[in-house]
This record gives C-alpha cells, structure tokens and sequence, in this order.
C-alpha cells in the first residue's frame, strides 16, 4: 500500500521534502503545495524552483494544480509536464473561503454542471499538449454543504479519466474540524474504477490499523498533519506491522533526530529562502505541530512563537531543545 506525504501550503516545500525523506523517510510519494493557475500562464519563481527536478530528492513527486479556468488549467499543465513530470494533481479540496469564492479547491464542488463542463474540457485539452500528455489524478472533498453532495461530486469524477482519486471525505463547511465521514468511503470505493486513496486524519499508528483493515482494497494513504505532530508515524507504524501492536498514541520522538532534522531544515531554508522573515515563518509553522511533542515547554513554544528575527528565534530553539 503506497504512503503519501499530502501537501500543505506554507510547510512542505522542496527543503521540508527533502530533509524529512533524508531524515525519516517511509513515503513513496509527495505532492507539491498547490500552485494557483491564474491568467499570466507564469510559473512564480518559488513555484519553479520547488518543482525543478533537480532540487527535488524523493522517490516520486507528483504536483498540484488550484484551478477553475480550462484554458489557463492546461497551460500550466503544459509547462509543468515540460519539466518532465508525467501525473497532475488537481485539487478539488480546499476549503479555504478565499480560494472557494474563486471557485477553486473545493469551490469547484458547489455547482456540479460546471464541474463537469470542466473537466470535460480539460480532458478533451489534455491531448493538445503533447502525444503523450500527462494523467491527472484528483484530491477532492465530497460536498459544500450536505452529505448528499456526494453521489453527484462522485458520479462526475468516475465520468473522467483519472488515474488515481484522493478522497478526504469531509464537506468544505467543515474544514479541518469535525470527524471524518469514513462512511462514505465505502461507496466511493464501489463506483471507482481507479486506485483509490484515502486522507484524513492518520495521527496515530491505529489510526492507520484500523483504516487499512476497513478498507483492505484502498491503494494507498495519505498523511498530512500526523507527520508534523509527529515525524516518525510512518516508521511507527511499519514496526507496529512487525510487532503486530498498533498504539492508540505515538510513542515518543527521539529528540535528538527531531534536533537534527530541525537545524538541518533551518539552515537550508535560512541558505535557500531570500528573506529570513519568511524563514522564520516557515518554521513558526511547523512548531505549531511539533510541539506537542515538548508537552512541558510551554515557555519556551511561546518564545518561538513570538519570535521577531533570527536570533530571537535561534535563542528560543536553543532553549526548547537543550531541555
Ligand atoms: C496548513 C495546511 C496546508 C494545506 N495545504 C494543502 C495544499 O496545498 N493542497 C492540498 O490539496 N491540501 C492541502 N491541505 C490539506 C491536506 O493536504 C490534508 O488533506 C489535510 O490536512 C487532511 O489530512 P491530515 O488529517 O492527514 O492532515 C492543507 C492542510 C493544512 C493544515
């Protein structure tokens, strides 16, 4: 069953990719943050540099497109298939309010008939871009407002090739928040005639026990937020595999291999990123999630969080990780 590390916008960039395969590894594939197709048809400098094979080090990065208009959808499909990349994510997810008044993410759910005369574009513009174009696979949620959206959210899908279907079974109304609706997993899994994998809160090497054994025929799962709180899930679960013992909980993180993989993907952002704000940022980011694994520093979690410049920054960390 193949192991996705899902994108997360402001987090998983090519640097956080790198380190984290360099350092804890156990995923097949990783997906690129969403790139916003907008009329310039330009790739931005930082979306470039973040799909550039050449600064990317993992087993199979599959990229992600936010889109709600065909012709400039298929021009940025074109470019990134250009840089030799065979499969495109589309996202049909987000649940972000500026991103769904756009219509794109998971505002493309709201209104089905022009859904469908997307994607039916967007199919038929595929085979403009080259003899052989790149597949698109999709990320999707399964409604805006009401569980009953989701017969026609999957019915459309199944009219169109896709390659894979990334299935996050929450409505857009409910963000990130409210249980997942594992039940709808099931129908989806009947209709698709296509590898299907599952995404939604794996936080725990039970979590993915228990997922794994309702849905034996998944192909894969996907992990976003269990990754960052914490790091080794997917090591902890292959030895939950060996050991037959699946924890309710995730065992603790060895701190000194956090320490590394923490100054090592500081210091390549810090030698990467133009503006050490930005730097900053970026890893205020990733503590918000890693650390639940400091349960007794609350001080020192709160002078990173209120960290203005490097060294602030730096002294705070200091702090936190010598404890
Ligand atoms: C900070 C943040 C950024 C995200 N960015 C993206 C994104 O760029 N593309 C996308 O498809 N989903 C994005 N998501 C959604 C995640 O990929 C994933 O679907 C969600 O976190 C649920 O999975 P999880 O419970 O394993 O975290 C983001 C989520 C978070 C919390």
């Amino acid at each position: 069953m193949k192991k996705c590390f899902a994108p997360l916008e402001g987090i998983t960039g090519f640097i956080f990719r790198n380190t984290y395969h360099q350092f804890y590894g156990g995923i097949d594939v990783y997906y690129t943050p969403f790139i916003s197709v907008n009329q310039t048809c330009t790739l931005k400098k930082n979306e470039l540099s973040d799909l550039l094979p050449k600064n990317n080090h993992v087993p199979r990065l599959i990229p992600q497109i936010l889109a709600n208009n065909t012709d400039d959808a298929l021009a940025y499909i074109r470019m990134i298939a250009e840089l030799g990349y065979d499969e495109i994510n589309l996202n049909m997810g987000c649940p972000s309010g500026t991103v769904v008044a756009k219509g794109k993410g998971s505002g493309m759910l709201r209104d089905p008939k022009a859904l469908d005369l997307f994607l039916e574009r967007l199919f038929c513009g595929l085979s403009s871009i080259s003899h052989q174009p790149p597949q698109l696979s999709v990320k999707t949620r399964i409604g805006i407002r009401d569980l009953s959206e989701s017969t026609e959210v999957l019915a459309t899908i199944t009219k169109y090739p896709f390659c894979e279907v990334i299935l996050h079974p929450r409505l857009q109304k409910e963000f990130y928040k409210v249980p997942v609706h594992q039940d709808v997993v099931l129908s989806w899994q009947k209709e698709l005639k296509v590898p299907l994998i599952y995404n939604g809160d794996l936080n725990t090497p039970r979590d993915i026990q228990e997922i794994c054994q309702t849905f034996p025929s998944l192909a894969g799962i996907m992990l976003g937020r269990g990754l960052l709180w914490h790091p080794s899930l997917i090591n902890n679960y292959v030895d939950s595999c060996n050991n037959n013992i699946f924890p309710s909980t995730c065992p603790q993180e060895d701190p000194q291999k956090l320490r590394c993989f923490h100054d090592t993907l500081f210091n390549r952002l810090l030698e990467t990123m133009q503006e050490p704000n930005n730097v900053i940022h970026r890893m205020k980011e990733l503590w918000f999630y890693m650390g639940c694994n400091y349960p007794d520093s609350a001080k020192a979690l709160k002078a990173i969080k209120k960290a203005r410049n490097i060294p602030e920054y730096q002294a705070a960390v200091r702090i936190l990780l010598q404890k």
